[in-house]
């Protein structure tokens, strides 16, 4: 490998004016990573690093950024590509030049929208940036009692980054939110120019304690936005049209931090069938809650809206038409593998016994939910406490601790899944709960 560079070296000290093999060794020495060879030749001063060539500017600059030598990009760069755009960036940036380097980032991945990179220059993309920029200012109305600091503790996003490797199982929910949700949040200029929408929204339904409200909170994660959470009690108030105050201005805060998810949890408290509702104030709530999701489509670009709920059949069916919770996902008790999985992250980072039989423990928890089984594994920690006071010396959690557990942890998904199977025989309408009698037939329940 690093002969190849040599021999390459040689034959360039013999012919150092040869472009095309300066240009060549540079290439392998990108490619190879041999940034100690690299530095040496580019101290030389027997060789001219003017490339005509779009693509030899492009290494040069590539092994330059790379060698932390930016004034050398900016030297030796001439034509201007959006790749090449792109490396002037990274060189402004490491110059501390943070606003033109901004700028370049900004050319480039409008012209290919395939170099956007976010976890380096931050999600926001030119056509987001022109919208935050016309934005409107969260106002408070006067007489309006939601005060400031009632608005601020509603609206501030949650710190601790969840990701899916925290959620245990749920592979093909994962698998589906990250095609459909986190790729268009990643890469959203190319999605703009197929004139798709980013954002949308997604309802969770399952039996309790599945990972609905984790699943969302690593959803936002994942895609490195801000994350909402909006809990319904928070948002009713008594007084007439202070919901929707609130609300709308829940929906103008988010809109103020894109990319962001605003997550409505128990959405059933806000989205009640209108018909249930027989007060004209709570009907008039879900049609504020209607609008604000429809002006997704203008304004609501780069937001996420993600709602959960465990009574998914007391959903006004408007929320589900097209441009609101478009997608409706069931997230159902997780099976053998998932359990297993669930138990693994619950029980790392306490101390355990090394190959305790998760397996054999999944089997016997069929019907548990997640919760259910980190309560397991709180009762299992607690037992190892227990011993370890008595004998004085850290006692591990072990297998028999966490068998003893279950006897006094029950399965909580039994009695949703009952439900459920009533609501998926009898009011399938549109086939909306598919997924859940595909899940009982499966379990052969
Ligand atoms: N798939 C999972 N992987 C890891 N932990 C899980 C999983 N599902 C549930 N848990 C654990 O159970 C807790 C409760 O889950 P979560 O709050 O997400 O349930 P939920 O589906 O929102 O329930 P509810 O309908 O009652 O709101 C989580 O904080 C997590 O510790
Ligand atoms: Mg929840």
């Amino acid at each position: 490998m690093s002969t190849q560079i040599d021999q390459l070296i040689q034959a360039l000290n013999a012919s150092p004016e040869n472009q095309t093999l300066l240009a060549l060794v540079l290439a392998t020495c990108l490619s190879e990573k041999a940034m100690v060879e690299a530095s040496t030749l580019i101290s030389r001063d027997d060789l001219s690093f003017r490339f005509d060539d779009h693509d030899h500017q492009l290494t040069l600059a590539k092994l330059c950024n790379a060698l932390s030598l930016p004034e050398h990009v900016i030297d030796w760069t001439e034509s201007e590509t959006p790749e090449l755009m792109f490396e002037l960036a990274v060189a402004q940036k490491a110059l501390g030049n943070e606003k033109e380097a901004r700028q370049l980032y900004l050319d480039a991945i409008a012209a290919n929208p395939t170099l956007e990179d976010p976890d380096n220059w931050g999600a926001s993309t030119p056509r987001e940036r022109e919208v935050s920029s016309l934005g409107t200012k969260l106002t408070v109305i006067s007489n309006d009692d939601t005060d400031d600091t009632e608005m601020r503790r509603l609206l501030e996003p949650d710190q601790k980054r969840v990701v899916f490797d925290d959620v245990g199982g749920l592979e093909s929910v994962k698998q589906q939110i990250r095609k459909r949700i986190i790729t268009p949040f990643e890469k959203p200029t190319l999605y703009l120019k197929f004139k798709k929408r980013v954002g949308g929204g997604i309802l969770l339904y399952g039996p309790p304690g599945c990972g609905k409200t984790l699943l969302a909170r690593a959803t936002a994660g994942e895609c490195r936005a801000d994350f909402f959470n909006v809990a319904i009690s928070d948002v009713l108030d008594m007084y007439l049209g202070e919901s929707e105050r609130k609300l709308h201005a829940l929906f103008e805060n988010a809109r103020q931090h894109k990319p962001a998810v605003l997550f409505f949890d128990e959405i059933e408290a806000l989205a009640g069938k209108r018909q249930y509702t027989r007060e004209a104030t709570a009907s008039k709530l879900v049609s504020q809650f209607l609008a604000e999701m429809d002006s997704m489509s203008s304004k609501n670009e780069g937001m996420l809206l993600m709602g959960a709920t465990n009574v998914p059949w007391a959903i006004d069916p408007a929320f589900r038409r097209p441009g609101r919770f478009e997608r409706v996902m069931f997230i159902p008790p997780p099976d053998r593998e998932a359990r297993a999985a669930i138990l693994a992250i619950h029980i790392s980072g306490r101390p355990h016994e090394s190959g305790i039989d998760m397996s054999s423990l999944a089997s016997k928890t069929s019907g548990y939910s997640g919760a259910d089984l980190e309560q397991l594994v709180e009762n299992a920690s607690d037992l190892a406490i227990e011993a370890s006071i008595e004998q004085r010396k850290e006692v591990e959690i072990s297998q028999a601790h966490l068998f003893q557990s279950l006897r006094d942890v029950k399965p909580t998904t039994l009695e949703w899944l009952a439900t459920a199977r009533n609501y998926a025989r009898y009011a399938n309408e549109a086939g909306q709960y598919d997924d859940v009698l595909e899940f009982l037939k499966k379990h052969g329940k």
